[in-house]
């Protein structure tokens, strides 16, 4: 139990609390449905990227999955082997490219053909053979909300199955490329199974054409996108999802690589935010919170669902929006949900808050970002401090002098 009160207290609010044994449990029910099978679990830094949570997973084994080089860059200082660690990202830059492959991380992920292009130049003026991936992408609906799918080809995401295999004969046929993994990932937050069967049958397929054709594969990446229970979301079994994988690689010798990010961290985290007014515009009750949509984006961008939990109060409810203080009417937690009356002060949290919450976090109207806070064990420790107000001007300041 997170004594919450307790932590308020000591590093005020709003504030990011994360359960390091939870992650912990996560990661491990992954791990143990890959164990059939030579497996590597690269955690998608974008879904919680604070150092000390990489460093945990690091400890328990994990790769990482980045997409910029600040990421490879935080994998590498969290402790993660760089034979662990792979670039994705439809938009690499040559500088991010070059360092990708100068510190020799395991592949880089090709988005485009173009991209194959640069890489290629690049890796050719360094005088060493890249080792790179391609992006397939299936063209499979994963059913979940739009902006979090990515494996349709209206999406921007991947290449398609026949660019894919002509980006892997000009890959086999070049000095300087080497390929050696296959990619997907066609969705975030996906509850059904049956779309990343499709999409696994698909790529395997294609893994065996170009068997035929001399190309050996040595890694079939599944991308991440297993989805949590926010409200009373039906999830894919970890065991069950593994099977399915497992069951589209018969005769193939290939080591399983998965992205997992919201799995991993969603439900580990907290959002911890204090009540400060209460009003009434005519019909309509609004409860105000310290927290802001600069913290916690997900409801004003995806309109997502967290569980809102009063911990002060359980006294009579009535309909209320939860707002916060940035001047945008998007700035909400929650709407129309059953809330107590509230003091001053009191206490909010709001759960499933450890994936995409403070990583898409912005400094809008001038406010500094929360501090995290890791809990372990029983004990709590500081993971990032406060930003202050001389943090938030610091890249300016000199110019107005
Ligand atoms: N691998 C790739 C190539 C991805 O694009 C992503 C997520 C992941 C792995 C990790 O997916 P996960 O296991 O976390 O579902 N901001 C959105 C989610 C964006 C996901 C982007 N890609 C949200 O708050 O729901």
């Amino acid at each position: 139990m997170i004594n919450f009160s307790q932590l308020a207290q000591k590093y005020q609010t709003p504030l990011y609390i994360y359960d390091f044994n939870k992650i912990t449990e996560q990661y491990e029910s992954l791990k143990v449905a890959f164990k059939a099978r030579k497996a590597i679990l690269a955690y998608a830094v974008k879904s919680n990227s604070n150092l000390s949570v990489v460093k945990h997973l690091a400890k328990l084994g994990a790769g990482a999955d980045c997409v910029s080089i600040g990421e490879v860059r935080r994998a590498f200082m969290a402790g993660i082997p760089k034979y662990k660690i792979i670039f994705s990202g439809v938009g690499k830059q040559d500088d991010e490219i070059k360092e990708a492959l100068e510190s020799d991380i395991l592949f880089i992920n090709l988005e485009s053909e173009a991209e194959l292009g640069r890489v290629e130049m690049i890796a050719k003026d360094l005088g060493i053979k890249a080792r790179i991936s391609v992006r397939v992408n299936p063209n499979i609906d994963p059913k979940t909300h739009p902006y979090i799918s990515t494996g349709l080809h209206g999406n921007k995401f991947g290449v398609d199955l026949n660019m894919a295999k002509r980006m892997y004969l000009k890959a086999k046929n070049s000095e300087n490329l080497d390929p050696v993994g296959i990619h997907f990932h066609i969705g975030s937050q996906l509850t059904e199974l049956e779309p990343i069967r499709e999409a696994a049958v698909i790529v395997a397929d294609l893994v065996r054409t170009l068997q035929a054709v001399d190309i050996e594969l040595k890694f079939f990446d599944v991308g991440g996108g297993l989805g949590v229970t926010y409200k009373d979301e039906v999830t894919i079994d970890p065991k069950e999802y593994a099977q399915a994988i497992l069951g589209t690689l018969n005769g193939l010798d290939m080591t399983i690589m998965c992205e997992p990010g919201r799995f991993i961290t969603a439900n580990a985290g907290h959002f911890l935010t204090r009540v400060m007014y209460e009003k009434q515009n005519d019909e309509k009750r609004f409860v105000i919170v310290d927290g802001g949509m600069n913290d916690l984006l997900r409801p004003a961008l995806y309109s997502a669902y967290h569980r809102i939990e009063a911990l002060d109060n359980d006294g009579e409810t009535s309909l209320a929006d939860i707002v916060g203080p940035v001047c945008e009417s998007g700035d909400f937690f929650a709407k129309d949900t059953q809330l107590p009356s509230f003091k001053h002060n009191d206490l909010i949290v709001v759960h499933s808050a450890g994936a995409y919450g403070f990583g898409m976090g912005s400094n809008y109207n001038t406010r500094g970002r929360s501090a995290e806070v890791a809990i372990e064990d029983g004990k709590d420790r500081l993971i990032r401090r406060r930003e202050t107000f001389e943090d938030l001007i610091a890249l300016e300041e000199e110019f107005i002098k």
